[in-house]
């Protein structure tokens, strides 16, 4: 019996984390492929979307320069380039791995993150 009363939280707490997934709305299959190109590039070792790790959190830098053509082409530079002096003393070293059309997809992502900051409370 305790053990079916666990399985049950489980499933819950799953149901639960789902339908969180499904009210954040603007959380679809883009941001969620921005995710993933994150994590295979590595960036969420040193960022988070929302809070400063290492790295600044990505909607502070998606509101710090706004989304448009010239912040994307700005950002893609800077993620294969690295960035220093702009958040802090802690540089960020270039992003060797990322090509051209992965760095721009990461600023279009990064930069979209500024819209879902208005939903979260
Ligand atoms: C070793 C840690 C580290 C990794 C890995 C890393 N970053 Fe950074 N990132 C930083 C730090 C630290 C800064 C702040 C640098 C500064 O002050 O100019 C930064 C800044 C940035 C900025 C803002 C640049 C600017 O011009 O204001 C962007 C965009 C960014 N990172 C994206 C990425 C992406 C995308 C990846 C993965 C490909 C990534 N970062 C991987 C540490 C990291």
């Amino acid at each position: 019996m305790v053990v079916i009363a666990y399985f049950r939280a489980v499933a819950m707490a799953c149901a639960a984390f789902i339908g969180s997934l499904a009210m954040a709305g603007p959380l679809n299959a883009e941001t969620l492929g921005g995710v993933a190109l994150a994590q295979k590039n590595n960036c969420l070792s040193c960022h988070n979307v929302d809070r400063k790790v290492v790295g600044p959190g990505l909607i502070d830098i998606a509101k710090r320069y706004g989304n448009s053509a010239e912040s994307v082409d700005y950002l893609a530079r800077s993620i294969m380039e690295g960035s220093q002096g702009k958040w802090g003393p802690v540089p960020m070293p270039r992003q060797v791995q990322v090509s051209p059309r992965d760095a721009n997809a990461l600023a279009s992502w990064i930069l979209s993150l500024q819209d879902e900051a208005q939903l979260d409370p």
